[in-house]
């Protein structure tokens, strides 16, 4: 599958093991069952609505949602992920109505116009597009496939809460890995650029770059209102309190009329 407007460098974290070692501390299950039930709380979603999860990585949002009787489709760009996800079904799921685990990419999603009831967008997978404008790409498939009064949750970081807590180079350790980032903000505070460069225990280098582009909570509603949406609300945290300039998240819960 070959995408003009795929990110290379980044695709690349998203294809690898690492991506799932480093970030193993904030895809726990407490942090899934959080997100869920803020998305309950905010969308209101009912038994037999369909729901999509755009992009899905290794599938923890689907699985919990599948578990809970809905009926879930993910779609992820990340073969390695999708099929972590697909491997971790446990068995009674497997046996009863899995997530349907779909590979794409969110610039040109592979489904019918208004397939989907709801669309949730999570632990900021908005902006991976090589080029901005494929950030309002994005939204357009997204207000394509959602019915008349479908809605959509996007989360993401606040770029105002992360870009005066941003150390210039950052190393952790995690599973075998030593990891060290260089992060910078580039073009106008709008991008992160995160070099990760991680050894492991048998000495092997790898490097990756992270570089998602950032946004605050009117930028992401006036992307929603240039692709036809209308929004509700813009939340600063799981907690579902009003967004503001020092919220730590971003999250747009926006309406198709
Ligand atoms: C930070 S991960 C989060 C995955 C998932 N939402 C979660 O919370 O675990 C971002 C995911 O976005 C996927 N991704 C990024 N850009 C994409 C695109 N344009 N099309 C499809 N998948 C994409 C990556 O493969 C990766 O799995």
């Amino acid at each position: 599958m070959h995408f003009k407007t795929k990110n290379e460098w980044c695709f690349r974290f998203f294809n690898s093991p690492d991506y799932l070692d480093i970030y193993q501390d904030m895809t726990g299950p407490l942090r899934t069952e959080a997100e869920i039930a803020f998305c309950q709380n905010v969308l209101h979603w009912r038994p037999g609505q369909l729901i999509l999860d755009a992009p899905c990585g290794a599938g923890r949002h689907s699985i919990y949602l599948s578990k809970q009787g809905h009926a879930v489709v993910g779609l992820d760009f990340s073969s390695y992920l999708l099929q972590k996800a697909g491997a971790s079904l446990p068995s009674f799921l497997r046996k009863k109505s899995p997530p349907d685990f779909v590979r794409g990419l969110l610039q040109n999603l592979p489904f019918g116009d208004e397939t989907f009831d709801f669309i949730i967008c999570l632990f900021s997978s908005f902006g991976y597009g090589e080029k901005e404008i494929d950030n309002l790409q994005i939204m357009k498939e997204f207000a394509r496939l959602l019915r008349p009064n479908g809605k959509v949750l996007i989360d993401v970081m606040n770029r105002h809460f992360i870009a005066p807590r941003l150390s210039p180079v950052y190393e952790s350790s995690c599973s075998d890995l030593f990891v060290r980032e260089e992060r910078t903000i580039t073009d106008n505070g709008r991008r992160l650029h995160n070099l990760i460069q991680v050894r492991d225990s048998r000495g092997e280098k790898r490097q990756y770059l992270y570089n998602p582009w950032l946004f605050d909570g009117d930028e992401l509603s006036q992307l929603g209102e240039q692709a036809g949406l209308t929004i509700e609300k813009i939340y600063g945290n799981f907690y579902a309190d009003e967004y503001s300039r020092s919220s730590e998240r971003a999250m747009m819960a926006a309406v198709k009329r």
